[in-house]
Order: structure tokens, then sequence, then C-alpha cells
């Protein structure tokens, strides 16, 4: 029988826009025993990891908590409980995960219609308000940071319309939670989907979400109690106990999910124990650096960064204006093979950055300064290793200037 070696993973310096490295103590919480998913002690964990994440999202709504699975299932979930067949959803789309909206909302059975703006800048918000007056739909989905393209799109007066309209804002802050602020309550965004595996740097495999009691209410009046667990429930439940599902989705049932997160308990999925550890522990280090001094050492490394690219003579991708501070995307010099520069630093330095999607496979390289990888030491091996990389593949840049202007960034902050 083929024998396999114990696992030993590489060491490595992550500079993508996710997954990134993991802080040592949330790696440490994830090796912690297992307790039962209805001991008292794991629950209060849940409700500690529901509280943080109140205080991550910047809102006061009561749901706020994870979906286990990667963050396209809290995206799952969001829409398939809050979309009804028929729905005419709007999607202002700048980049490949506003397509995986398109995807996800049409799968469930709406009518999407969709605004397209070209890769590498975003729309104004009266774009999206004008399209939202013409269209009249009754949800408005959004990605706030695309990865793909490392842009931003300004959210609090689009939020503020749909409001004003009675329209759902639902918004994909997968990339942005935890490393640029999310003002869910300030913004008027009905339902958010974090991702773990980027700002807050846990493993993938979990999606924190939030929304609000309107969003909760449309959710709640397509209710189904599991058939298993109606016996269970104590009163005034007749007409949801009668009613066949609408939700399509169990897994993804939030009105079931609620049930499960609150001091119902009303069992749904084996809850992942070391994954809400690791949340866990990983909330409680973003709430003890505090969301703006995060905020603010994520735009530290940035700056440095950026300096130290442009200082070899690289140039950024996109329009600057909205640059997603946690994503760098730069232009591939011509004549040189992104893929091979990727792969010596990865194999000679033992540092990752991202290629690119679609339109922009083989013209962008993307380096992420994400959670617990953005930091000095691993900007300044980057701006390092790369310049090395670039002179090796005969890429004319200004040499030993990257670095000086990245230091220059650190001593003057
Ligand atoms: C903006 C954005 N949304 C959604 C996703 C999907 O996340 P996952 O791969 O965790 O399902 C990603 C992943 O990179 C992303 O960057």
């Amino acid at each position: 029988m083929k024998r396999y070696a114990e696992l030993a993973p590489s060491q490595r310096t992550i500079m993508t826009p996710g997954p990134v490295e993991v802080d040592p103590r949330v790696l440490r919480a994830l090796s912690y025993p297992i307790l039962g998913q209805f001991d008292p002690e794991f629950t209060s964990y849940m409700n500690d990891t529901m509280e943080m994440l109140r205080a991550l999202f910047q809102t006061s709504n009561q749901w706020a908590f994870p979906i286990d699975g990667t963050s396209r299932s809290g995206i799952e979930a969001v829409l398939t409980s809050l979309i009804e067949p028929g729905d005419k959803v709007l999607i202002p789309i700048y980049g490949r995960f506003g397509n995986l909206l398109y995807e996800i909302a049409e799968r469930c059975g709406a009518e999407v219609t969709s605004i397209e703006k070209e890769w590498g800048t975003v729309f104004t918000p009266e774009e999206v308000i004008s399209a939202i007056h013409r269209e009249k739909p009754a949800l408005v989905l959004m990605v706030h940071g695309e990865t793909s393209t490392g842009r931003i799109q300004p959210l609090a007066e689009i939020g503020k319309a749909c409001r004003e309209l009675g329209i759902l804002f639902v918004v994909d802050a997968v990339a942005t939670i935890g490393g640029v602020p999310v003002r869910t309550d300030e913004w008027c965004i009905d339902a958010v989907i974090g991702g773990t595996q980027k700002c807050l740097s846990v493993p993938s495999g979990m999606a924190p979400i939030t929304y609000n009691d309107i969003a909760a209410k449309k959710i709640n009046a397509r209710k189904t109690i599991e058939r298993g667990l109606r016996t269970l429930l104590d009163s005034n439940t007749d007409d949801i106990i009668n009613r066949p599902p609408v939700i399509r989705s169990n897994y993804f049932d939030l009105s079931q999910l609620q049930d499960y997160w609150s001091s119902a308990r009303l069992n749904h999925h084996t809850e992942m124990t070391s994954m809400l550890y690791a949340l866990r522990e990983g909330l409680r280090l973003v709430l003890d650096e505090g969301l703006d001094e995060r905020f603010t050492r994520h735009r530290l490394h940035e700056s440095a960064l950026v300096a130290g690219l442009e200082a070899m003579g690289l140039t950024l991708y996109g329009d600057p204006s909205c640059k997603l501070p946690v994503v760098t995307c730069i232009n591939i010099p011509d004549g040189i093979d992104g893929e091979s520069v990727r792969n010596m630093l990865l194999n000679s330095f033992g540092i990752e950055i991202a290629s690119s999607f679609g339109s922009l496979k083989g013209k962008i390289w993307r380096i992420g300064t994400m959670g617990y990888s953005c930091r000095q030491t691993n900007v300044l091996q980057l701006l390092g290793a790369l310049e090395a990389v670039l002179i090796r593949h005969g890429a004319s840049i200004h040499t030993g200037t990257g670095l000086q202007a990245a230091l220059d960034v650190y001593e003057q902050k």
C-alpha cells in the first residue's frame, strides 16, 4: 500500500488577495479540544462571536453570525433566503465578483438586470441611482471591494437611495471586512457578507453575515420549520408548519439558521467547532487591535508597497481614485512573462502573489496587503524579491530604489 508523507506545508509569505497568512493565535485556536455544539461553554463562544461580528460590521443588527462554508456560501445563504423567484434584482458589475452575484441571483429565480462598468473603474453613485429609478428593482446587489480589479465602490449614497425607495441593498464585503471600514448601519445596507480568509486572517471556511430587521421580515415571511423538528416547537406556528418550503435550500435557509443561532438553539447543522474557535480568536484580535487602528495599518503598508513599486518604475493598474487599499494591481511590464515571475517568487523566495482573471489574465499581478500578511517585513521582503526577480527576467526597472522608497514611508509614519 502506498505510504503518504506526514503533512508538512511550507512556510510561505502570502501576499495575495486571499487566502492570507493566519495569526499564530488563530492557528492555535484551531487545535483546541472539540466541545459539543450544545455545551454551554460552546454556545457561549457562539454568542461571543455574534457580539464581535456586530462590532466588526458596525451594526446594531440582531442577526450577525457565520455561515459554514467559504464566502460564497454566505452569498448563497443571503440571496437564497431573500430572493423570491421573479423578484427584480439590479446588479451593477465592475469585476468578476459582480458576475458571481449575477449567477447566484439567477439561480435563485430572480429577474436579473445588470449595468456594467469597464474593469479598473467603479460606478458613480448617480449612475447606480439612475439605474435604480429606471429598473425599479426589489433588491440591489453590489460588491464593495473587487479583488479581481483592485477597486472599491463607494456605497453610502446608493444605500441611502435604496432605503428611501424601500429597496433591499445587499453588499459583498468579502474583501473589505476587517481591512477597510464597512459601515453597515450608517450606509443603510440591509445585508452584508464578509469573508474570513482575507482581512480577518482566519482560514477559509466560514462566511460571516449580518442582516437587519427589514431583511429578516422578508426571510421570516418565507420561514420553514424542518420536518424533523416540528414537534419541538411550542406555539403559534401552525401556519408555518403547514407551509411547504419556499426557501429552496435547507443548508442556506436563514430562517432556520436564525433559530439555531438564537436562544431557541433549534438544531440545524453541526456547527464547525474548530472554525468557530478560529473565527472567535480572529475577531478578538481585530477588536483588540481596534478597527480604526487596523484600517490605518492597512493604509500604511499599502502606501509603503505602492511607493516601492512606483520607485522601481512599475505602474499600477486602474483608476487610482477608487483603488482598493488592500489590493494593489500592477501592470506586467511589456515583454515580461508574468507567470514566470510569480513562479520564481514562490520557488526561490517562498513569496506568493496573485495572477488575474478574464481579460486581465497575463496583464496584471495582484498583491494583497491583508490581515496578518499586512506587515512591514512582508512588504519589504516582497519588494526586495520582486526587484531581484525582475532583474533576472531582464525587465528595465530602477534598481536600488524600491526598498528605499518603502523604508522612507515607514520612517515618516
Ligand atoms: C469580492 C469577493 N467575493 C466573493 C468571493 C468568493 O469567496 P470564496 O472563494 O471564499 O467563496 C471572493 C473570493 O476571492 C471575493 O474576492
